[in-house]
């Protein structure tokens, strides 16, 4: 069997969901405006040493972004963005950002019924979840598996064989290895979506380093990997971003809720945007007129446009990282980079003799050492308090010798570090916020920096409003959204497929020959993509071995879903569930 699980028992987790209700589950901290301002201006308070506390604030200095270089991220994002959006090739060539087409065009209306599973890949550890949604009620049912590093680095099928793996071993466990339930899969790494059930992996990012992938559909490589087993039968019938994930989750929980981020070990956006500022939308621009849209903010600045604020520190960790050059934003603060970008400060302090007696330790001076939840862990120690710092002086070892001036200094690197995400992560925000057009916005958020992290959510959320004072913004915590929004997406697109179908019963009078309705799709590039891949994954799996044909049935539903995304003309209606969600669109 490969891989391990992580403690099993602890990891299952019965959540139960209200659907469409009435209020978010707002991250609740209320600090007292004191307090909050020691959060904005972190302080060094060394009264002995003042030759000494200026030589350290000039190294930090480079950390602290001035209002000027703010509102300069803010337009380049904007410009960007627009760039990422547009008809012209060369201009969207010339974008650092892919602003991909997700296909999601449907958010719940809440009379979605089933069982679904989700597949959620991301990081280190993957998820299978089942999510029952019945009487308005929602359950989900998970199981956390780890990724090995072999998995990490070898080829694309093995770890797409390991990926099948959990999902049989979550299949058995729950008793469900005899069904074949429709799953959402989230794939949390850039996509460039053809449908949406299938993607094409543009490249690995984060600690993931597969000696092939891009170019290849993900969809494709896990229905092979299935198939290989050929003990269980799923029906992938959505593949989505974690960030869209999150997005369909957020607006279960907040009807306001149109953007999206994932603060976690990498870091993305994504929002609902209206088709008409998708210059490059190809398909049909009809009801609903709004489409989530996958940034791949993470990789703000990988053309240069954002050079002006990187510091020494975050060339630094780019030459660690295994993906040089690339996901610029994210290395600048999420949480696979965070941790390294302070160790980095501290490794000149110490170098410069301003901190730990000059030495350090082997420990400090291995990359990597230094992790984000240190940060998390440091932050948390009140003013004056070194309890955690002292944790984590320990994991480095230098509790013996670190001196507590010592002590003030690595709280205040942690702090202006945080700080820098704060205000970049706000300003992206600010960024949709105005982009969106709306006087309240709801934010997503699902991510272990942004669970963790003591600080984030009030310095980021006190950020936005200073940057757009006239909107009411709020950020949620959209729990292990990734995961169930990609649940969601499947329950969406299942109802979809239904009421299509019973849409063309209706007009047609029977449903015998499928194909003839299929063809009855308005042509556009959505329809033809979705048709080809349709033929490559049929011809794929019948000939996969030890996995028996699909049955008329299970032919059926994929065709369906297909029509789902691509509206019927004749039935506007259907589509409607933006509307019925309460989420005005607004037309430029
Ligand atoms: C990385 C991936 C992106 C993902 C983000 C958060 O930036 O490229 O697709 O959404 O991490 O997990």
């Amino acid at each position: 069997m490969p891989g391990s699980t992580i403690t099993p028992d602890r990891c299952r987790s019965v959540i139960h969901w209200r659907v469409l209700p009435p209020s978010s589950r707002a991250h609740k901290h209320k600090l007292p405006p004191f307090l909050m301002e020691t959060y904005k201006r972190p302080r060094l308070v060394m009264p002995d040493s003042v030759e000494k506390n200026k030589k350290i604030k000039t190294i930090i200095d480079s950390l602290r972004l001035s209002n000027d270089q703010v509102k300069l991220v803010m337009s380049t994002l904007q410009a960007e963005m627009t760039l990422g959006l547009s008809k012209d090739k060369k201009k969207r060539d010339s974008s650092c950002l892919p602003m991909e087409n997700t296909y999601v065009r449907s958010l719940m209306d809440g009379t979605e019924e089933g069982d679904f599973l989700a597949l959620d890949l991301g990081g280190t550890n993957f998820r299978v979840l089942l999510v029952k949604i019945h009487d308005g009620k929602c359950e989900s049912y998970q199981q956390n598996y780890n990724v090995p590093n072999d998995k990490l680095n070898g080829s694309s099928s093995e770890l797409f064989d390991h990926l099948a793996w959990g999902i049989a071993s979550f299949l058995e466990k729950e008793g469900l290895k005899e069904k074949n339930l429709p799953m959402g899969f989230t794939f949390s790494f850039p996509l460039i979506q053809k449908s949406l059930s299938s993607g094409l992996l543009s490249m690995w990012t984060k600690g993931f380093k597969c000696t092939d992938g891009p170019g290849l559909d993900v969809v494709r490589l896990l229905n092979e990997a299935i198939a290989r087993r050929g003990d269980i039968q799923v029906d992938t019938v959505a593949v989505l971003n974690d960030t869209t994930g999150t997005l369909m989750a957020g607006a279960y929980l907040d009807h306001h809720c149109q953007v999206a981020m994932i603060l976690g070990t990498g870091h993305n956006a994504c929002y609902m945007e209206h088709l008409e500022k998708v210059e490059k939308w190809e398909g049909e621009k009809d009801e609903p007129m709004g489409v989530a849209i996958n940034m791949e903010s993470g990789a703000l600045g990988d053309n240069g446009c954002t050079d002006f604020i990187k510091t020494e520190f975050d060339i630094a960790v780019d030459k660690l990282s295994h993906h040089v050059g690339t996901n610029t934003f994210e290395k600048l603060f999420s949480g696979m980079y965070m941790g390294e970008v302070a160790r980095q400060v501290l490794i000149k302090l110490t170098q410069e003799g301003l901190i730990l007696d000059g030495r350090g330790s082997p420990e400090l001076f291995t990359p990597w050492s230094f992790l984000t939840k240190y940060i998390s862990m440091i932050e948390s120690d009140g003013s004056g308090v070194f309890e955690n710092t002292m944790d984590v002086m320990a994991e480095l070892d230098v509790e013996d010798f670190v001196k507590e001036e010592d002590l003030s200094v690595i709280k205040y690197v942690c702090s202006c570090v945080s700080l820098r995400a704060a205000t970049l992560i706000a300003a992206e925000i600010a960024v949709l916020i105005q982009h969106i057009d709306q006087s309240e916005v709801t934010i997503a958020v699902d991510g272990s920096l942004y669970k963790y992290h003591p600080k984030l959510h009030d310095l980021v959320l006190d950020k936005v409003h200073t940057l757009v004072p006239n909107v009411k913004c709020k950020l949620i915590l959209a729990e292990d959204g990734s995961g169930k929004g990609a649940a969601f997406v499947a329950a969406v697109a299942t109802r979809l497929s239904r009421a299509a179908k019973e849409a063309r019963r209706d007009s047609d009078g029977d449903v015998k020959d499928e194909n003839k309705h299929s063809e009855k799709l308005p042509s556009s590039p959505t329809a033809e993509t979705v048709n080809s891949e349709k033929q490559d994954g049929e011809s794929n799996k019948v000939d996969s071995p030890g996995k028996s044909p699909k049955s008329d049935n299970e032919t059926e539903n994929s065709l369906d879903l297909e029509a789902t995304f691509q509206p019927l003309k004749s039935q506007p209606s259907l589509d409607m569930a933006l509307a019925l969600q309460g989420i005005p669109l607004k037309v430029s």
